[in-house]
């Protein structure tokens, strides 16, 4: 069993749609899919209407995810941890115990461009990017993870 966890700062936006879409991907019984926050703003709150809108208009239902944050226990639990951008990675590595740990960490953009360290954009105040870019996002990203986890298809 492979397992792999996402993480963002609220675990309300951008994680709990990467763990959606990655899911909606993958086989359960082969690959365990969770996210977690770097913050602690949101623990225990369903993901935000937004994100739950746009993971439904393309058929994945996110509403039963639950926020937590991101635990040291997480190093030995994952066998990746994919960070959405450069903020959530310097709180997940400041965490790290040692080079396996770290190496465990991976900004998820890297699997579409790699080594340009690209962020996911935060959505949650609005802005440039919406929801639907995140989506888009990291969509794109799964579908490269999906292929390294399982290259025999
Ligand atoms: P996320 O978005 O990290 O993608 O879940 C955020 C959600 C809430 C906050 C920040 C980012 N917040 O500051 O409350």
């Amino acid at each position: 069993m492979t397992k792999v966890l996402m993480v963002c700062l609220g675990n309300i936006c951008r994680s709990p749609l990467a763990e959606g879409i990655l899911k909606s991907k993958v086989f359960s019984h082969k690959t365990c899919v969770d996210s977690a926050g770097t913050g602690a703003y949101h623990i225990g709150e369903k993901p935000d209407r937004r994100s739950i809108a746009v993971a439904t208009s393309n058929g994945i239902d996110i509403s039963n995810q639950k926020a937590r944050k991101f635990s040291i226990k997480d190093f030995d639990e994952f066998d990746f941890i994919y960070v959405m951008d450069q903020s959530n990675f310097d709180n997940v590595i400041m965490l790290a115990r040692n080079s396996d740990d770290e190496m465990k960490v991976k900004m998820i953009l890297n699997e579409v461009f790699p080594t340009e360290n690209l962020d996911v954009p935060d959505p949650y105040y609005g802005g440039e990017f919406g929801f639907k870019n995140v989506y888009n996002m990291l969509d794109e990203a799964c579908d490269i993870i999906v292929k390294k986890l399982n290259p025999n298809g």
